[in-house]
């Protein structure tokens, strides 16, 4: 079920020019639109991405799709998309939604955390994860996170013990360019998918570090594939549905490519693991 917008906040940053808004759950979202100056189909690979995270356990929003009604849209002159000097209304109808997961008055949300806080991240761990899935989707964009202080509501034993205080976290945020953006396709340009601040990656001693991902990738039940590719609006795909189900056949083909994926990118960059023997 789609969730209406009751009130724009504000503009985002970032190339697909998306927008804060408040829904009528109480919920904040960041909206991508069916028309963003990157592609429609960012929204597809959204979507799709952050149900293949949840299943692999990573933190990441909740999604939703957001309806801006006829009357919201009319009502909200500053929602528009900036294309050069023209000005693109953003048209009624359901969009993306990524759920924020704090309240953006009360609590603070970063893109970016100094080394020293990187460090006690609660769920530090979850960059591993994520890194087997980007290299998995050849995400084409280099990692991106947001980080606020929060206690550990949906811990999973794979991560160990939860964390009992309250501490940072980092969620995993901007798939668009999983599947190598618009284009589906998996180009695995070694560096890909990597976070910029490598400390992350302290703890990688070997492929091993990156178990259960590894193995939870390899054995990636089509049906989570098949039930998150059944949730997308049809109107995000307009004519693309044959080439979408061809992209998520290669990606079933390629789940046992990650380990060389990774090996890959480690001989690229010794320095991304700077603990790897
Ligand atoms: N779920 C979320 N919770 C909090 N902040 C978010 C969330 N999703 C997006 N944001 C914020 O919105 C900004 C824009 O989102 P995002 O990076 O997904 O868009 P983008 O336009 O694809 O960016 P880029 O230019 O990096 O491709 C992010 O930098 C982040 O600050
Ligand atoms: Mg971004």
């Amino acid at each position: 079920m789609p969730v209406r917008a009751r009130k724009l906040i504000r503009k985002m940053r970032g190339g697909a020019q998306a927008h804060l808004i408040e829904a009528e759950d109480g919920d904040f979202y960041v909206l991508k639109s069916t028309n963003n100056p990157q592609h429609r189909r960012v929204l597809v690979n959204e979507w799709l991405a952050c149900a293949f995270l949840r299943y692999l356990q990573i933190f990441v929003p909740d999604t939703a799709l957001v309806e801006l009604t006829p009357e919201f849209v009319g009502g909200h002159p500053d929602l528009y998309l900036s294309l050069g000097s023209r000005r693109e209304p953003i048209p009624p109808g359901i969009h993306f939604g990524s759920r924020l997961a704090v309240h953006p008055d009360r609590v603070a949300i970063f893109d970016f955390l100094p080394d020293k806080l990187l460090n006690k991240l609660e769920n530090r761990v979850d960059f591993l994860g994520t890194l087997v899935f980007d290299k998995w989707a050849g995400n084409a964009d280099s990692r991106q996170a947001v980080f606020f202080r929060a206690r550990a509501k949906h811990w999973t034993p794979l991560k160990g013990d939860a964390p009992a205080k309250v501490g940072f976290f980092a969620q995993m945020i901007d798939h668009g360019f999983a599947f190598n953006g618009p284009h589906w396709q998996f180009q695995d340009s070694p560096l890909q998918g990597l976070y910029f601040r490598t400390s992350v990656y302290d703890e990688v001693r070997s492929l091993d570090s990156f178990q259960p991902w590894l193995e939870m990738v390899e054995h990636f039940p089509v049906e989570v594939i098949d039930s998150a590719w059944k949730e997308i609006p049809r109107h995000w795909l307009d004519g693309d549905e044959d080439r979408l189900e061809q992209m998520l056949e290669e990606l079933v083909q390629r789940r046992s490519r990650v380990p060389s994926l990774i090996h890959e990118m480690q001989r690229k960059r010794t320095s991304a693991f700077a603990n790897w023997r």
